[in-house]
């Protein structure tokens, strides 16, 4: 559906903690070896947080980088939208607290949680609000610490992920759209096959029992998301090309939720794409969940790997079950690049031009 105003992405950013944990590291752990896991997951290194740092801090460091990508001021945000499935607390939300530590004073703030799809969720959400011409300027995060709900003593879960943070700037524009098309999926029948139960209400005293081993950590069928992922991305890619009106051929680039080397490939190759239109940092940073997409996305336009104009099929999967894309059209240019103050300014001024409609509702 063709909504009124377009959205237009301006920015992107990304933020990992300082700690990196190679596989080496967890040969120490665990009954495991650097060969195991890089042939069978394509991980060789991935970032955990230290005791002191938190989703938030993550958060809030991402946030700052895609902001000063799109060169706008933090009070000119509407709506701030965080995708995760790690907040600090079950309240107050993730999002309220990036609001407050970016100075995005007249910011609405949600959380909201779709597992590794979060943020193509999060997307979809923030070009609604844009589109209804309900806001102008929208900024979607996604992050995760999933380091804190791991078993470090169970090899087939402790070596798949990492934490970090990615996010997204969307403005309305009367010239551009830049999100072609979304398409969402749920299976809530394979919620089982990757969850973290605790902490939840499922469980009677909560708050006064000690959570069973089981319930704190994370658990995963392997295989079975496996074989789910190298079908939900060709599917999700295809659905969402065909909302778009273009095919999956047009497409420049493929960013998908960076899992497993092997799903990636797998699933790239079911879309004839070739192996330089992928884009994967996995390598570096393990599975980041809601961070992985815009994680890879920003490392990707730093590595020169994307560059503006490009069609890219952003494209997650995970608990829930969730998958879905998000066909977008990248050209954007990182403001701190512009090397003089006449292209600043003009970029600016292209800005507060983009949508000269009514202001934000909550104005
Ligand atoms: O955001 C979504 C999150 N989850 C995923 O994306 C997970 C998707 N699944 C996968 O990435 C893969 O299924 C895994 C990497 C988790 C596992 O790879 P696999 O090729 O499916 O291996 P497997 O589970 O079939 O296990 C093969 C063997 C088993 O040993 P036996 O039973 O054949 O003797 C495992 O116990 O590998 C063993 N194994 C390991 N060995 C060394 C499992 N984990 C490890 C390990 N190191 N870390």
């Amino acid at each position: 559906m063709k909504l009124p105003v377009g959205a237009k992405l301006t920015g992107v950013g990304a933020a990992v903690p300082h700690r990196i944990v190679t596989n080496a590291d967890l040969e120490n752990l665990v009954d495991t070896s650097d060969e195991w896991i890089t042939t069978r997951t394509g991980i060789r290194q991935r970032h955990v947080v230290s005791d002191n740092e938190t989703a938030t801090g993550l958060a809030v460091e991402a946030a700052g980088d895609a902001v000063a990508f799109s060169g706008i001021d933090p009070s000119i945000i509407d709506l701030i939208i965080v995708a995760t499935s790690t907040p600090d607390n079950l309240y107050p939300s993730t999002a309220c607290m990036v609001q407050a530590a970016i100075g995005a004073s007249a910011a609405a703030a949600f959380d909201m949680e779709a597992a590794c799809s979060g943020i193509i969720y999060a997307l979809a959400v923030g070009q609604q609000f844009i589109g209804s011409g309900t806001y102008k300027t929208v900024l979607v995060i996604g992050v995760d610490i999933h380091s804190r709900f791991l078993n470090w003593e169970d090899r087939n879960t402790c070596i798949l992920f990492g934490d970090g943070a990615g996010a997204f700037v969307l403005q309305a524009s009367e010239s551009e759209n830049n999100i072609l098309a979304t398409y969402l999926r749920a299976d809530g029948k394979g919620g089982h096959l990757l969850s973290i139960p605790n902490p939840g209400t499922a469980y009677p005293h909560a708050g006064t029992t000690p959570p069973k081993a089981a319930h704190r950590f994370l658990q995963m069928n392997g295989r079975a998301i496996y074989e789910f992922a190298v079908n939900a991305i060709p599917e999700a890619v295809r659905a969402a090309c065909a909302r778009a009106s273009i095919r999956p051929e047009e497409l420049d680039f493929l960013v998908p939720h960076q899992a497993n080397q092997r799903i990636i490939k797998a699933a790239a190759e079911r879309l004839g794409m070739r192996k330089e239109q992928i884009v994967s940092n996995l390598d570096q940073y393990g599975n980041t969940s809601a961070a992985s997409i815009p994680l890879a996305f920003a490392d990707a336009i730093r590595r020169g790997q994307v560059t503006p104009p490009s069609t890219c099929a952003l494209v997650g999967f995970g608990g829930g079950l969730t998958w879905g894309a998000a066909i977008v059209r990248w050209t954007a240019v990182d403001s701190r690049k512009l090397s003089t103050v006449t292209e600043q300014r003009e970029k600016q001024q292209l800005q507060e031009t983009n949508y000269q409609g009514e202001g934000a509702s909550h104005e």
